[in-house]
């Protein structure tokens, strides 16, 4: 996707300034990640990955503001208002970044993808517009859903499946979890 049309599709969605940083932070976030586990994965395609960071929460607004979009969820809402011909390869990979898409029921709507794992992983470093550490950013989400309640166990899976996922792509990049910090990544 080009710059001009992702700006476009800001534009559309009326995508607030905050949540435009935020993207472009996870995007930062993803290629400092993807370019070395290229080197171990020649496959990876960083301008999907690039595009796909970009637009991930490009439905965060509607999803508060359209009852249709709220019951699929803002990730799945980007199939709808995307052109998908043109671009299911980068929708696909945007589509299953929700927290819980980690432990899906339905195995097909996991990141499975090294785009796919790479971008889900970013995200979970990102909050709001500041890198933080998948622990801090996983609490705040469970805090989030179930208050001061005990988190139940498919919160717990969910927990489970991100760390191991942060272990698999530092392992693939060479790295530990520190080393993607604001330092690092916005150098
Ligand atoms: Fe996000």
């Amino acid at each position: 996707m080009k710059k001009q049309e992702i700006q476009n599709l800001y534009n559309k969605y009326n995508v607030p300034k905050n949540i435009q940083q935020h993207m472009r932070l996870v995007c930062d976030v993803a290629l400092f990640l993807g370019k070395k586990i290229k080197k171990n994965a020649p496959k990876l395609n960083l301008h999907n990955l690039r595009s796909a960071a970009l637009i991930h929460d490009l439905a965060k607004i509607l999803e508060t503001t359209e009852a249709k979009y709220k019951k699929i969820g803002h990730a799945n809402a980007l199939k709808q208002i995307i052109p998908q011909k043109k671009y299911a390869d980068i929708v696909k990979i945007a589509s299953k970044h929700e927290i819980h898409s980690i432990f899906a029921t339905k195995k097909s709507t996991r990141p499975t993808t090294i785009e796919e794992k790479i971008l889900y992983y970013s995200d979970k470093r990102v909050q709001g517009q500041k890198i933080v550490s998948l622990r801090d950013r996983l609490s705040t989400c469970m805090k989030n859903y179930y208050g001061e309640q005990p988190i139940p166990q498919n919160g717990l899976d969910i927990m489970e499946a991100a760390i191991a996922l942060e272990s698999e792509l530092c392992e693939l990049a060479a790295i530990l979890p520190r080393d993607i910090n604001n330092k690092s990544v916005l150098n």
